[in-house]
């Protein structure tokens, strides 16, 4: 029989570790708007399903007068749980001992966590509050850090990865984000930068604030480093569990199937007039998205970057779809490199997990320019069309309006392997506008022979006809039927299976 003075032992134990800095230091936490690293993770499972390991973990450092400061757990709590019942491991930093530092015992415990996952097949979520290498370690930390790097890296399209950043993380430690495949962010109290305004400072002689230099909105809408940005931890954490809730537990396991309410056959005549009559006005490409979708939820990812192209996650009939849209409303959906680069990842994180992916096309063209061309849209154009060239998913289609030119190959065209492509009857796929079309053919004929060319023009290409006489185009549907003929694709491409020849690995444009 276990002894009643060591079960005391052990709670008292636990009690001490449970305080992980003690209650100034939470109450400092608790006063800055942030939760603890234990709460967050009370935030983030489901109720008493959190199991935690290493709980009684002590650094080993007796530099700097470390032997005197001592923590159960050292700074970083870990262990599994649930989220809607489906297995996840966690890693949750606590600032409140030493500033959430990383020590070589507290990488050890991330790494511990993320062997089991990449075991077991099952999501890690790491939640970063941290103030970077524990300075009185020196390379022992440093070392940590990178066998959490080399564990990102290996766990990459085996197991989803998602990174909260939920206070500072800075120098290397932004690599383990920068490695996984979601990153999200809160405002005010999170930031990321590999040097931090000091450094800054002293080598450019520039003057930036934390939050001007890497704060949560920085990183959702210029840098493109974050996916989502919230104002508070329990915004935060809540969106998690939803992100989480589309996807699937590792590359060998099929997404969660959610049971819906909105039957699959649900035609919506709104669409038929969707589309604008004149062929330049803009309109929401997002009222077609949530219009298709299960009963409109739609999570959109890197909402405020690279507008003109959306990115995020669905359900059709139950299950997940990767769902890529040209946005009209921004740029006229031309793609850029941002857009580019931003959609490709998408459908490589999607390619991965298996997850289907639904396309919706109506794009212009390239963003034309001298700013794209000497940034390398063609190396990052290249990015999107080899993304789309190499996944082996279920591919859907749905050209809207425009698919022209080069763009009309990218956006995954029957060319790129597409499975099922659709156009709605008022599509226009051409090489271009019918207006540019006849600019350039007949430059030399007058406005009135020039508005008779265009005409012909649009006559033999404006139209979704000469591409499906070709093949390129399955079928050509009706918009109100949308969602149906994508459920029904969806449906027969379940078991889809396709041979790719023999590689190490590819060969990315990076
Ligand atoms: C040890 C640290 C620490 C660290 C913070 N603390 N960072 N202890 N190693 N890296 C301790 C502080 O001494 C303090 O202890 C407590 O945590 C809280 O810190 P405060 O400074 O009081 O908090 P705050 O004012 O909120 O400022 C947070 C901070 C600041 C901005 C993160 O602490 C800071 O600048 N820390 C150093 C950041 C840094 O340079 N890290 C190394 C980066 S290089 P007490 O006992 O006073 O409460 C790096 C390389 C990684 O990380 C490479 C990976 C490949």
């Amino acid at each position: 029989m276990v002894k009643t003075t060591v079960i005391k032992q052990l709670e008292e134990k636990r009690r001490a570790a449970r305080m992980g800095g003690g209650q100034d230091k939470i109450d400092k936490q608790h006063e800055s708007g942030k939760l603890t690293a234990r709460e967050r993770i009370e935030v983030l499972l489901d109720p008493d399903s959190f199991e935690e390991y290493g709980m009684f973990v002590e650094h080993r450092c007796s530099s700097f007068g470390m032997e005197k400061t001592r923590t159960p757990g050292d700074g970083v709590v870990t262990g599994h749980g649930t989220i809607n019942g489906r297995s996840v491991f966690v890693y949750s930093q606590d600032f409140t001992v030493l500033g959430g530092s990383m020590s070589e015992t507290n990488a050890r415990k991330i790494c511990q966590i993320m062997d089991m996952a990449m075991k077991v097949g099952a999501p890690v979520i790491g939640i970063n509050d941290s103030g970077g290498a524990r300075i009185q370690e020196g390379v022992d930390s440093l070392g940590g850090y990178g066998e959490i790097f080399q564990r990102n890296v290996l766990a990459s399209g085996v197991v989803p990865q998602i990174s909260l950043i939920m206070g500072p993380c800075a120098g290397g430690a932004v690599y383990s984000p920068a490695l996984t495949d979601f990153t999200f962010m809160v405002r005010g109290s999170s930031y990321m930068f590999v040097t931090g305004p000091d450094v800054v400072k002293t080598v450019t002689h520039e003057e930036v604030s934390r939050e001007e230099l890497g704060g949560a909105t920085v990183h959702t809408t210029k840098s493109h480093v974050a996916d989502l940005a919230f104002d508070n931890d329990i915004d935060l954490l809540v969106q998690a569990r939803r992100l989480f809730n589309f996807l699937p537990s590792s590359n060998r396991i099929p997404s969660p199937e959610r049971e819906s309410q909105d039957p699959e056959d649900r035609v919506d005549t709104t669409l038929n007039t969707l589309i604008p009559e004149n062929p330049n006005k803009p309109y929401d490409m997002m009222e077609l998205v949530c219009s298709v979708i299960d009963e409109g939820d739609f999570m959109e990812l890197q909402s405020d970057y690279a507008r003109n192209i959306i990115t995020g996650f669905g359900r059709m009939n139950g299950s997940t779809i990767g769902v890529i849209a040209n946005q009209p409303m921004v740029l006229a959906g031309c793609l850029d490199i941002n857009a580019s680069v931003k959609a490709a990842r998408f459908i490589r994180f999607c390619d991965a997990f298996n997850v289907p992916v639904v396309t919706f096309v109506d794009v212009p063209g390239f963003l034309p320019g001298v700013h794209q061309e000497h940034h390398g849209i063609i190396k990052h154009g290249a990015k999107l069309l080899y993304a789309y060239a190499e996944a082996t998913v279920p591919k859907i289609t749905v050209i809207t309006r425009k698919a022209y030119g080069g763009a009309y190959i990218v956006m995954n065209s029957k060319h790129l392997r597409g499975d099922i492509n659709y156009a709605w009857a008022n599509a226009e796929i051409a090489v271009m506008g019918a207006e540019g079309a006849a600019e350039i053919l007949y430059r030399r004929e007058d406005v009135e022979g020039l508005k008779k060319r265009t005409e012909e023009y649009r006559e033999k290409f404006s139209n979704p006809f000469v591409a499906a006489s070709r093949g390129f185009i399955d079928d050509v549907i009706r918009p109100q039927n949308t969602r149906w003929r994508i459920c029904r694709a969806l449906a027969i491409l379940k078991d889809k299976e396709v041979d790719t020849p023999w590689k190490k690995h590819d060969n990315l444009p990076l």
